[in-house]
């Protein structure tokens, strides 16, 4: 396909410039002070839709942000792509390590972006990725060769763990059929290396509160004599590791798959710099859990992780207070085969049960899912890996990511169909963190691989 390097050439510009359109739009879905601009994205996405070429869209109202359902249907007998995405975008904050404002998108070259990134707060999570599958749709229809039928369904509630969209698909099966899932939502090694997201992991997210003292306390007249639930709570959480960083909750590791030698000898294949990667966190050694290597660490291990922890006195200069609570959020990332509910229970047994006494504890959880894997023998994989092999001119690697997208194995298990994660972001993109980007270089290149995976998988499918 010549034609589709050609035409984003011709409209690279115009491209580009759709995208940070979209970018300026402050969709975020944890913030209901943005909860009408969540809602003009989902309407400005529809819009993208239709005009890209789909017959029929409409916005699909849920108990929360609105699903954006798009379709062509060409030909009954074909095969159906359903792609998904995500239109909301995480916080901006913290907003003072921004360079530049996170919803005025520029274009800036960086060392591995030599070409030029577009920085915005969603430009690889998922907006640019998402909006990638719509300009590839373009192409198809511009030039008459789509090869099948393809259905679009872009979500919004993404980052804070996708509640309607498991009540949407439930609801649709029918409207939703397909033959395979396609989404860009995931990374690959690098510009000359591209891989296939085989598995993601799976997610429980608590929120934990500790009280001591029915009010705050002068820490002189009663320190020492009743529990501090800062104190108390950086104890606990502690004691959620053991010396190896192994997590310490009885059942935790039950059901945890532990791969073959052979199977982590081919993991360790795919290129790693271990200096690289700690030059670029500026980290004098890396940490984790005994008898795993970084890749291992965080893709096919289970974590606990303090994603954020508050009380007390904060503010300027000292002020001396026993708090009456402490908080914390901790979320732990779970392999295929444990049950996300199950260890969310077995977290708040573990946990309530080490408080001691002189504090009350509350568990509560937030969301989560589970975590999932995929073969590499499908239709739908090997037509990724042709499409990337033709546009990049080596063959895809197969990696599996350590992040989350849990609605994928809720897809496996409503709608019975595989999913296939071409991601086309970077770990250096800076997804969720101050200054976020996407390679204009990625950008256009998903554009053009796109159309290929269609045309491989339908030519497989025969
Ligand atoms: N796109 C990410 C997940 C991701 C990124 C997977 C890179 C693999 C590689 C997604 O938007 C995300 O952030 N997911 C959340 C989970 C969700 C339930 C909030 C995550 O992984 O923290
Ligand atoms: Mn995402
Ligand atoms: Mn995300």
């Amino acid at each position: 396909m010549e034609d589709i390097k050609a035409y984003v050439q011709q409209h690279k510009d115009r491209f580009i410039n759709e995208l940070i359109e979209l970018l300026k739009i402050p969709s975020v879905s944890a913030d209901t002070a943005y909860s009408q601009d969540v809602i003009d994205t989902a309407d400005a996405v529809k819009e993208s839709l239709s005009k890209a070429g789909c017959d029929f869209v409409e916005i699909c109202d849920t108990p929360g942000y609105p699903i954006v359902y798009g379709e062509k249907i060409i030909d009954p007998n074909l095969p159906t792509v359903l792609v998904y995405g995500h239109y909301d975008v995480q916080p901006p904050d913290p907003m003072e390590l921004w360079t530049s404002p996170p919803f005025e998108p520029v274009i800036k070259k960086t060392e591995i972006h030599p070409e030029g990134a577009i920085f915005a707060r969603g430009a690889c999570d998922d907006k640019g990725q998402m909006y990638m599958h719509v300009k590839a749709l373009e192409y198809m229809v511009q030039n008459n060769t789509l090869p099948c039928n393809v259905k679009f369904m872009i979500e919004g509630e993404e980052e804070v763990g996708s509640k309607s969209l498991g009540w949407f698909v439930e609801r649709n099966h029918e409207k939703l059929k397909n033959d395979v899932i396609l989404i860009s939502d995931t990374g690959m090694i690098s510009n000359q290396q591209p891989s296939i997201t085989t598995g993601l992991r799976g997610l429980s997210y608590v929120e934990v509160e500790v009280t001591g003292p029915n009010r705050d306390l002068h820490s002189g007249l009663y320190g020492g004599a009743v529990a501090n639930p800062i104190n108390i709570l950086a104890k606990m959480i502690a004691s959620l590791h053991d010396e190896n960083n192994h997590i310490t909750i009885p059942g935790f590791y039950d059901k945890v798959e532990e791969l073959s030698l052979e199977e982590r000898a081919e993991m360790a294949k795919a290129p790693f710099s271990l200096e690289k990667y700690k030059k670029a966190l500026d980290l004098n050694d890396v940490y984790g859990e005994k008898g795993y290597v970084t890749n291992e660490r965080n893709s096919i291990r289970p974590t606990l992780d303090v994603n954020g922890i508050w009380g007390g006195y904060q503010g300027e200069g000292a002020k001396t207070v026993i708090a009456s609570k402490a908080f914390a959020k901790i979320s732990m990332r779970l392999v295929p085969n444990q049950d996300w509910e199950e260890i969310t229970e077995l977290f708040v047994k573990h946990f309530t049960s080490i408080a001691p006494a002189g504090v009350t504890v509350k568990v509560t959880p937030h969301h989560g899912g589970q975590g999932y894997v995929t073969p590499i023998d499908s239709i739908g994989y090997k037509a990724a890996n042709m499409a990337y092999t033709e546009t990049f001119g080596v063959p895809a690697i197969p990696v599996r990511s350590g992040g989350s997208i849990p609605i994928v194995a809720l897809f496996e298990k409503e709608l019975k169909s595989k999913t296939i994660l071409m991601g086309f972001g970077l770990d250096s993109d800076a997804i969720h963190s101050p200054n976020e980007h996407f390679g204009i270089f990625n950008y256009l290149k998903g554009i053009e691989t796109i159309p290929l995976f269609y045309k491989y998988f339908v030519e497989l499918s025969k």
